[in-house]
């Protein structure tokens, strides 16, 4: 990321969740505030849309992603009785601005400190009124601890904790993503994470790569650039190591699937061949223990 400015991939993805709202109505990632908070109206919608159609496969994949972590999230606080939730590189993501938890449950969002001012300042401008339950932690992933960042907002490291970390892990280096997931699984109340992360480049099928190409150079131009990819086997052998025991890792397609009921434009080719090759992004959750 570049120091002073804030994350032009974080207005980029709230823009997807945004035209999501109105392409697709919502249908994979209903967010009441996702329109207001990218500063959009539904009638820009349609001629963004109708100008970049090519951004679709993504778009549904940011979707999914929201909509796959809130479920877990959701299952962790009926089931595990969760009330300590962390989202990490928040951008300008909203669960904190609409979430109906319970009222002893506290939220932090961690971002970059230049990201993190940028959006409380459109939250102003917008109207959107951050609850008391929120808290908010400035973190450099790459040059600050992620447990010092908490531990001087009030972060309690007994509770176990639900993070919500999407659209970060590929922008960072592997050491960062490595002490994070490390402070994630140390914590001594136990942890749960749900990540997306890609695999490398070299096992994308080829109508993918150029997708993924074209994209990895508009991050990188915007001052973005992916860092790191994880073959999937090798990335379980690390959470394991770590302490995760629980781990479900759902590739994008499958995922959007799940959601639409059918292969993904995006992805038809590879899902026609027969059993869809790995290639592209992943959601990924992790949990530590539940005594
Ligand atoms: C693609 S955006 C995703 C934002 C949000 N999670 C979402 O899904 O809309 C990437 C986010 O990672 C954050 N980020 C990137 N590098 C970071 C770093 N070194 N330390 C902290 N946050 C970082 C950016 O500030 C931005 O909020």
């Amino acid at each position: 990321m570049r120091e002073q400015e804030p994350s032009r991939t974080a207005f980029a993805a709230a823009t997807h969740r945004a035209v999501h709202q109105v392409m697709e109505q919502g249908k994979i990632f209903s967010d009441p505030l996702a329109l207001t908070i990218a500063g959009m109206k539904a009638e820009d919608v349609q001629h963004e849309d109708e100008s970049q159609p090519s951004r679709r496969g993504i778009r549904l994949f940011i979707a999914a992603r929201s909509s796959y972590a809130e479920a877990a999230l959701q299952r962790t606080v009926e089931q595990r009785g969760i009330r300590q939730i962390v989202i990490l590189g928040a951008g300008l993501d909203t669960f904190a601005y609409r979430s109906r938890l319970p009222g002893n449950a506290r939220i932090f969002e961690v971002d970059h400190p230049a990201t993190q001012a940028w959006k409380r300042r459109r939250l102003k401008q917008s109207g959107i009124e951050s609850p008391d339950s929120l808290i908010y932690a400035p973190v450099d992933f790459e040059s600050n601890t992620l447990l010092d960042g908490l531990n001087a907002v009030g972060f309690d490291s007994t509770q176990r904790t639900f993070f919500i970390w999407l659209g970060v892990v590929p922008y960072l280096t592997e050491k960062a993503i490595d002490l994070t997931l490390g402070a994630i699984a140390s914590l001594a109340g136990g942890a749960e994470v749900v990540f997306d992360y890609s695999d490398p480049p070299s096992s994308f099928p080829l109508e993918l790569l150029a997708l993924h190409e074209a994209r990895a150079a508009r991050v990188a131009a915007a001052g973005e650039p992916f860092l790191s990819y994880f073959d999937p086997p090798a990335l379980h052998e690390k959470l394991r190591k770590l302490g995760f025991s629980e781990i479900d890792d759902v590739i994008a397609h499958h995922l959007l699937s799940r959601y639409l009921g059918q292969p993904t434009t995006v992805t038809r080719s590879t899902a026609e061949s027969g059993e869809p090759r790995s290639g592209g992004g992943h959601v990924l959750f992790a949990a530590t223990k539940f005594a």
